[in-house]
């Protein structure tokens, strides 16, 4: 099918070169004609496994283009993808205004009958607004062109995005019109196959459901965060906790790590512009808004540890601190636990030297060459000269680092473990000091 895709971030990016994969024709605009050029060259702007060779085969292909001018790429397609970004306003609310850029010009520029599919993360009601702003565009031209909008959130995981689009848990497909959901479910056939993902609904639910979703998972983390913290203040290991409640299939062991907070661009946002649009419709959202309270506490209880160690004066210590991005396996750094870290540890008067396996030059970009901070190439370079270890995100590389080592780099011979990554016992065997999330006992 001729697929066209408003916005090249990741949920476009992934999603066109995945559609691309299977065989559709796509076009994915982006507004950004330096984005668009390096796209077209096989540069992919964003750390995603998997991702690249799938552009660069696609585009090599003929199946997957990139383009600036939206005029051609309407005309294009049977279906319009919007997958711009929703940014939070000041008040938390979901920022729609590059969602209703893309209708307007679709609404300018439309000629012939096509389904207009919303895959941005975008708060109850937006199709409603999607179909009357392209309904306004094509009235003003003196035009009638029929056409659908559909809510179809997406569920990919950054990290893991290309999987999760080849191999979707579920489709959802939000949408009163008997010819747009069948024109999804051909687009989606090569993704539906053995069984069917496919759950249809009214658009409203639909869109309802993607914020449930992620709202859901915010709350299974913060509440493991609390259990964390009543673990250390009653003398119990939230390890044992977790392993003893998740083996019921009720609560399952997905989501109940305790650890830095969650980050990333989704979860924060989607938690505040749920709670944001509930508030608007005068209803109440206790849970959310401790489910958000929790998170904020917990981006500072690793600095906490770090001062509870060292009797509140860190001035003039070095810290090495594993891991920058908001989890393992991107480079994004949106929202992520390290940031709040640095910045109480600059607050205080310590440095730091730093390592990430991809996110180091999204750290240069934030942060700049400064005197407290070493960006370094390696976990080892990171712990010269250092006194303690603070790790913030679990790559798989931090995973069995050689203790006796770290005994020997670290003058102060202590570690601060923000994904409780090790055993309190292995680490102190080795003559460390051992601080984990929710570890008391
Ligand atoms: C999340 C959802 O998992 C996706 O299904 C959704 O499509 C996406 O948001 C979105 O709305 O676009 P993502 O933000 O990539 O995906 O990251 P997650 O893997 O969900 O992790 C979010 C945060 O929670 C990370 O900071 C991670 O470290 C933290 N986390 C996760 C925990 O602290 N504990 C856990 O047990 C799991």
């Amino acid at each position: 099918m001729r697929v066209t895709i408003f916005g090249t971030g990741y949920v476009g990016l992934v999603t066109g070169t995945c559609l691309a994969e299977v065989g559709h024709d796509v076009v994915c605009v982006d507004i950004d004609q330096a984005k668009v050029d390096a796209l077209n060259r096989g540069e992919v702007p964003i750390f995603e496994p998997g991702l690249a060779p799938l552009v660069q085969a696609n585009r090599d292909a003929g199946r997957l283009r990139f383009v600036s001018d939206p005029v051609e790429s309407i005309g294009h397609a049977e279906l319009i993808f919007i997958a711009v970004g929703t940014p939070p306003d000041e008040d938390g609310s979901a920022d729609l205004q590059y969602v209703l850029a893309v209708a307007r010009t679709i609404g300018r520029h439309l000629e012939a009958p096509v389904v207009v599919v919303d895959k941005s993360t975008v708060p109850v009601g937006t199709a409603d607004k999607v179909r009357a702003t392209i309904a306004a565009e094509l009235a003003a031209r003196g035009t009638l062109v029929e056409f659908e909008v559909v809510a179809n959130p997406e569920f990919l995981k950054e990290g893991d995005a290309v999987n999760d689009c080849m191999r979707p848990d579920r489709i959802i497909i939000g949408s009163s019109s008997d010819e747009a959901i069948d024109a999804l479910r051909r687009l989606y056939a090569p993704f539906n196959r053995n069984r069917d993902r496919i759950v249809e609904m009214d658009v409203r639910s639909a869109e309802l459901t993607k914020y449930a979703a992620n709202a859901m998972l915010a709350t299974k983390i913060s509440f493991m965060n609390e259990i964390a913290c009543i673990a250390e203040h009653v003398g119990a290991d939230v390890e044992m906790v977790r392993q003893g409640i998740g083996s019921d299939p009720r609560i399952g062991w997905h989501f109940i790590y305790p650890g830095a907070g969650y980050g990333g661009s989704c979860f924060p946002k989607d938690v505040q512009a749920l709670s944001r649009m509930a508030r608007q419709g005068n209803c109440d959202t206790h849970l959310l808004d401790a489910v958000e309270t929790v998170n904020q506490l917990q981006k500072g209880h690793l600095f906490e540890l770090v001062q509870r160690h060292y009797g509140g004066d860190i001035a003039g210590k070095t810290f090495a601190l594993w891991g920058l991005a908001f989890k393992p396996n991107t480079d994004d750094m949106r929202e992520a636990a390290s940031r709040r870290v640095l910045e109480q540890l600059w607050a205080a008067g310590a440095r730091v030297r730093t390592y990430d396996p991809e996110a180091s030059a999204e750290a240069r970009r934030i942060f700049g060459e400064r005197d407290d901070l070493v960006y370094c190439d390696s976990d080892h370079e990171a712990l010269k000269g250092a006194d303690a270890l603070i790790v913030v995100t679990e790559w798989k590389q931090f995973r069995s680092p050689d203790f006796a080592r770290l005994h020997a780099a670290l003058a102060d011979r202590v570690i601060f473990d923000g994904r409780n990554l090790y055993h309190p016992d292995q680490v102190e065997t080795a003559g460390i000091a051992y601080y984990g999330i929710g570890r008391g006992r």
